[in-house]
C-alpha cells in the first residue's frame, strides 16, 4: 500500500496513511481559557487565538483531504460564561463568517451550522443564513460550526420534529429505524464522525455529538486548543489508524 508522509517542520508527526483517512473528524476546541490565563492574559484572548486555530486546522484539513470537520464553538451551556465572554465568541464567529464568505468562494469551502440558530443576536442569524446559502452551491469539503449546540437537544428537537410528522401521518411509530432517526438530526445526510478529538487534558464527551458518536473513535490530548497544530492533527489520525474498529462484531 502507498503510504504518503506529511513532515511538518519542527515537530515531527506520526506517519499517516492518506489511503485510510477518516472521512468526518469532529472536535471540541477546548483549552482557550487556559492558555490565556498562563499567559496572564484575559480569557478572551485565548478565544481569538482558539479561532485562529480553527482557520489552520481547517485550511489543514482540507489540504490533507478530510471531507467533514465538525467543531464545537459554542454549546447550548457556555450561555453561562460571564458576558463579556459570550460576546467576544460572537464577535469572533460574526469576524470569521464575514471573511469565511470571502474565502469560501475562493476556496469552495462548504460551511454548515448545527444548533439553534433562533437564539444568536439577528446579524450573527443573518450571516450564518446568508453562509449556508452560499455555501449550498459547493461541494467537496465542509466544515459544520456547532453554535448554540447540544447533543441533547439536538435529540429532543428531532423527537418533537418526527412525533409531530407522525401526528401528520407522515409516518408510523412503529416503523422508526436508526438510519430515518439520523436524518432528522442536524446531520443528516452527512456519515458520522470516525474520529472525535478533544484537546485540553479533559476526558469527556460534554454533550457533544451524543447520537452521531456511537461508534467514534476518541483522542484525547493535553494541548491546548490555540496550541493545536497540523502535527497535532495527523497524530490524533495516526492513531486513529492504529485502532481495530469492530462496531461490535469481533
Ligand atoms: C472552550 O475553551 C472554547 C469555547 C467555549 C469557545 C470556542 C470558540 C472559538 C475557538 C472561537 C470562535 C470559533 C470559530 C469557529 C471561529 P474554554 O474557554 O472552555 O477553555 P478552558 O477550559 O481552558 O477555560
Amino acid at each position: 500500500m502507498e503510504m504518503d508522509f506529511f513532515h511538518i517542520k519542527k515537530k515531527r508527526p506520526q506517519q499517516v496513511d492518506t489511503n485510510l483517512l477518516p472521512i468526518h473528524v469532529a472536535i471540541i476546541m477546548d483549552g482557550n481559557g487556559r492558555w490565556a490565563q498562563r499567559r496572564g492574559l484575559p480569557r478572551t484572548a485565548g478565544h481569538v487565538a482558539g479561532a485562529e486555530s480553527f482557520r489552520r486546522i481547517a485550511t489543514f484539513s482540507k489540504e490533507l483531504g478530510l471531507q467533514y470537520l465538525t467543531v464545537y464553538a459554542f454549546s447550548t451551556e457556555n450561555w453561562k460564561r460571564p458576558q463579556e465572554e459570550v460576546g467576544t465568541i460572537m464577535g469572533l464567529l460574526r469576524k470569521y463568517l464575514q471573511e469565511a464568505i470571502e474565502e469560501m468562494a475562493r476556496d469552495h469551502i462548504k460551511l454548515e451550522f448545527f444548533g439553534d440558530l433562533q437564539s444568536l443576536d439577528p446579524e450573527l442569524r443573518d450571516l450564518c443564513e446568508q453562509t449556508r446559502e452560499i455555501s449550498k452551491t459547493y461541494d467537496g469539503f465542509q466544515v459544520n460550526v456547532c453554535l448554540n449546540y447540544g447533543g441533547r437537544d439536538e435529540i429532543l428537537r428531532a423527537i418533537r420534529a418526527w412525533s409531530a410528522d407522525c401526528g401528520a401521518g407522515m409516518c408510523q411509530p412503529d416503523q422508526l429505524t436508526e438510519s430515518v432517526f439520523s436524518n432528522y438530526m442536524y446531520s443528516s445526510g452527512i456519515p458520522d464522525p470516525e474520529l472525535i478529538i478533544r484537546p485540553s487534558g479533559e476526558i469527556r464527551t460534554s454533550n457533544f455529538l451524543l447520537w452521531q458518536s456511537a461508534y467514534s473513535e476518541y483522542y484525547f490530548t493535553d494541548v491546548l486548543w490555540p496550541d493545536f497544530s497540523s502535527s497535532d492533527l495527523l497524530n490524533a489520525i495516526a492513531s486513529f489508524q492504529r485502532r481495530s474498529r469492530r462496531f461490535g462484531g469481533v
